[in-house]
């Protein structure tokens, strides 16, 4: 199953801004994140005890990878999880990665590893 969507715009922003201006997201907008190292989204998400599939909806218009550090309830799951180019702002993909989660509450964090920052972050599914 898909899982349950945490739009990015419902999410805790450090160092980025809820836009709308590249076609193709969900909810009503996506977060740019600065183009600074150290900004993130961070999410909290209901779950089950146990393993668990996140699901990352992201664009990034270069031809950079822009890679992230995910973490679950604080401790990294991904150090240096690549975002690679999607060939247009407007083009949407999926990064998938395993993780577990906890009953109730938990949080997801997307922190920029480099100065080109985050890519674009439309939701997460988990
Ligand atoms: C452009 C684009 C933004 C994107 C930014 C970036 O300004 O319109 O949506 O976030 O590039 O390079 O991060
Ligand atoms: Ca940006």
């Amino acid at each position: 199953s898909p899982g349950t969507r945490y739009e990015a715009e419902n999410a805790t922003v450090f160092q980025g801004v809820v836009e709308s201006n590249h076609a193709g997201f969900s909810g009503t907008g996506f977060v740019n994140g600065d183009n600074v190292a150290g900004g993130y989204v961070e999410w909290t998400v209901n779950g089950t005890a146990g393993a668990a599939t996140l699901r990352i909806r992201y664009a990034n218009g270069t031809t950079a990878n822009r890679p992230a550090t995910i973490a679950v309830n604080g401790a990294t799951v991904a150090a240096n999880q690549p975002f690679n180019g999607t060939g247009a702002w407007s083009t949407w993909a999926t990064a998938t990665l395993p993780i577990s989660l906890n009953a109730g509450a938990n949080t997801v964090r997307i922190t920029a590893n480099t100065a080109n920052g985050n890519p674009n972050l439309d939701y997460i599914e988990v």
